[in-house]
């Protein structure tokens, strides 16, 4: 049987990125106007039980990939790090063996990289990443999809990252870099992304650029992006330097001016209203982060049936 991990933006083909998106796109058409609740015509993941694992909250990952499992003709299971015995000293490797036992996926949200990883070596079934400290490319291929829907392909475009070099940012490097469109990132010093993930998007052939000023930085943009200032990994201590650090980096109408007239605003969300962005920004004309929430559920039955082979 083939099988899939599905890690990072980087550690995946372009051309299998390309397939997965497209087939998130035939998908989405094909069950337009149907309840959410209805199966698709087709059922790939009939049989197929799948454990959902959160480390974190989430709100759009675990239901987006709930209702994604069953909808292809699945079963979920949703469990929280802190219950299992994960929480509790059984090594990552020991509990990938157990759960390859049991189920035919595994979705996992963690805090280190590592733990992510060592789940993928000892699995015999396929893992996905639904966010580390370090990325998150199932929200970056959501994002790539919502863009090209409303704009046609991202190749080429210019995308500006507003604010923290984060998770979110690393997986959007990444894919300048697998996607070929240029990415530019405007925030303070003290939170530059990681070099490792710059080096990547150039090495493609995509250099992200660095502004120090979010004016210039947005000038000609076709998409703007922003998200959280403090992250869930973040020491909740470093909140109010952050929030003194990024004020000047807030997505606001007047700096939405600068870019194109059609730019689009993304935000992966949640999102704290008025501070990384201004409510007239998340209800305005530019922005499509609903489309982006949505998408989730599409872009991740691709990716589902991509690490099943099917
Ligand atoms: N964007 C995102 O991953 O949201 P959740 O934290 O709600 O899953
Ligand atoms: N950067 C955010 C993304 C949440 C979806 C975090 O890691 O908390």
């Amino acid at each position: 049987m083939r099988m899939n991990h599905f890690l990072d933006i980087h550690t995946t083909t372009a051309p299998d990125l390309r397939a997965i998106i497209d087939n998130a796109r035939a998908m989405k058409d094909a069950r337009k106007g149907r309840p959410r609740g209805m199966a698709d015509d087709d059922q790939p993941l009939s049989g197929h039980m799948v454990a959902l694992i959160f480390e974190k909250p989430s709100t759009r990952t675990r239901v987006s990939f709930d209702v994604g499992v069953r909808q292809m003709g699945g079963q979920t299971m949703v469990l929280s790090g802190k219950e299992m015995q994960l929480g509790h000293g059984e090594t990552i490797a020991d509990t990938a063996r157990v759960l390859s036992r049991y189920v035919d996926l595994i979705m996992i949200r963690t805090f280190e990289e590592a733990t992510l990883l060592e789940m993928a070596e000892h699995a015999t079934v396929p893992v996905i990443n639904g966010l580390t400290n370090r990325t998150h490319p199932c929200q970056i291929m959501a994002d790539i999809m919502t863009y090209e829907e409303h704009r046609g392909p991202i190749a080429g475009k210019k995308v500006v990252w507003c604010g923290d070099g984060n998770n979110v940012f690393a997986s959007f490097a990444h894919a300048a870099g697998q996607f070929g469109f240029d990415l530019s990132f405007t925030g303070p010093e003290t939170l530059d992304p990681e070099r490792t993930w710059l080096d990547f998007a150039a090495s493609k052939g995509h250099p992200v650029t660095i502004e120090r000023n979010p004016d210039r930085a947005v000038e000609g943009a076709d998409l703007v992006v922003t998200d959280t200032w403090v992250s869930m990994h973040d020491p909740e201590s470093a909140k109010e330097r952050r929030h003194n650090q990024l004020r000047a980096y807030q997505v606001n109408e007047a700096l939405m001016a600068r870019a194109k007239p059609d730019a689009l605003f993304m935000h992966c969300l949640p999102a704290h209203r008025n501070d990384e962005a201004t409510s007239a920004v998340m209800d305005g004309p530019h922005s499509v982060i609903f489309d982006e929430a949505e998408n989730r559920l599409h872009a991740q039955k691709a990716v589902m049936r991509w690490c099943l082979g099917r």
